[in-house]
């Protein structure tokens, strides 16, 4: 009744791929959604380095009609199973169908030597549906809440930054080597903190800055120490095709351990946020758990709650599954 495809090099499968997801996307948030598109698959999947074609399955009718994909990866003491299931199909089917993806990743991570005990995230979307497919599969999986889109709305508190430090735009990074290397140093060390977090390499980020400066209109945010040291970065870019029309986007965030807790994060967002407000009507961002109210406090709300559930990988069920 199914089939499951590893990779996308099948003839057809990613403009496939982009109308399942699309439609998928579709229940979200009717304002903020980046179509996707062929291009964007590719971004997301073939450019980073960790890609292998057996990490990506699309679940096949045997009309050839995709049902559902999963991006199966593994980040720092965690395995990720990230799954998108067409919201038309029956409750039994979406469980079946969820079934075949997990006894898949189940053996993936096996293959691989995944340590006993180790959590697996299951990422899953359309919520509701999806959701109580979860729970016939493995009765065990945890609901933990992930962070949350949200939107400006307006009238936050104005930071300042403290004296001698400096904030610079820019339109374009993508030709400065030193620069990149800097900021790819500076997202590292802040983001160490989160155990999720897989460090960036400058060929990854370079790859993801080229696509960024192809497709939209970006702006980067620099902040220099008094000593001349890259202190805090903020990439924001004005997307011309969101639902709802053209929007702003703060994509990455990220202040030096050693200059956090002075007002540099805060006089970031607050700055792209006005510059982005002055062109368009919207402005979004995704915040990681916990820090909503670190953007509440600069005029965000929270649009839509993100949601996953981790189980332990030997809870997957094992079974023999058939990759083509
Ligand atoms: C989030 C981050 C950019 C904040 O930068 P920062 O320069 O330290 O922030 P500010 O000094 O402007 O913070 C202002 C206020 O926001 C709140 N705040 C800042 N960081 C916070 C955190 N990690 N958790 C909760 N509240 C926080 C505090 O109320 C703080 O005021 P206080 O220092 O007087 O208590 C920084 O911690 C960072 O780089 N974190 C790692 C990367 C990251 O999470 N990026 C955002 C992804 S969505």
């Amino acid at each position: 009744m199914f089939r499951l495809v590893a990779g996308i090099e099948e003839a057809g499968l990613e403009d496939a791929i982009a109308r399942l997801l699309n439609r998928v996307e579709s229940l979200r948030y009717p304002v903020y959604r980046e179509p996707w598109t062929r291009e964007r698959i590719r971004r997301q999947w073939l450019s980073y380095s960790g890609y292998s074609p057996e990490n990506l399955v699309t679940v096949i009718t045997d009309t050839s009609v995709p049902v559902a994909i999963a991006w199966i990866y593994p980040i720092q003491g965690c395995g990720v199973v990230w799954v998108r299931i067409d919201p038309l199909i029956a409750l039994t089917t979406a469980t079946k169908v969820l079934e075949e993806l997990l006894s898949y990743a189940r053996l993936l991570f096996d293959t691989r030597g995944a340590a006993r005990g180790v959590p697996v995230r299951v990422h899953v979307e359309p919520l509701g549906l999806v959701r109580d497919a979860l729970y016939r599969v493995i009765p065990g999986a945890v609901a933990r809440e992930g962070g949350a889109l949200m939107a400006y709305k307006g009238s936050g508190v104005q930071p300042v930054l403290p004296p001698g430090y400096r904030i610079e735009s820019r339109s374009s990074i993508a030709g400065d080597r030193g620069l990149l290397a800097r900021i790819v140093q500076l997202v590292n060390a802040a983001f160490a903190r989160y155990s999720w977090y897989t460090p960036s390499t400058l060929r990854d980020y370079t790859n993801y800055i080229n696509y960024v400066e192809e497709h939209y209109r970006p702006l980067y945010l620099l902040v220099w120490s008094p000593s001349g040291e890259l202190a805090g970065y903020l990439l924001a870019y004005i997307h011309p095709n969101l639902a709802g029309g053209i929007s702003g986007y703060i994509e990455e965030l990220a202040v030096h351990p050693y200059h956090q807790r002075r007002g540099l994060g805060s006089s970031l967002v607050a700055e792209a946020t006005r510059r982005l407000h002055h062109e368009t009507r919207y402005v979004y961002l995704n915040s990681v758990r916990g820090l909503e109210g670190f953007y509440q406090m600069l005029g965000f709300t929270v649009a839509e709650r993100k949601a996953y559930y981790e189980a332990d990988v030997h809870v997957l069920p094992q079974r023999n599954v058939v990759v083509m």
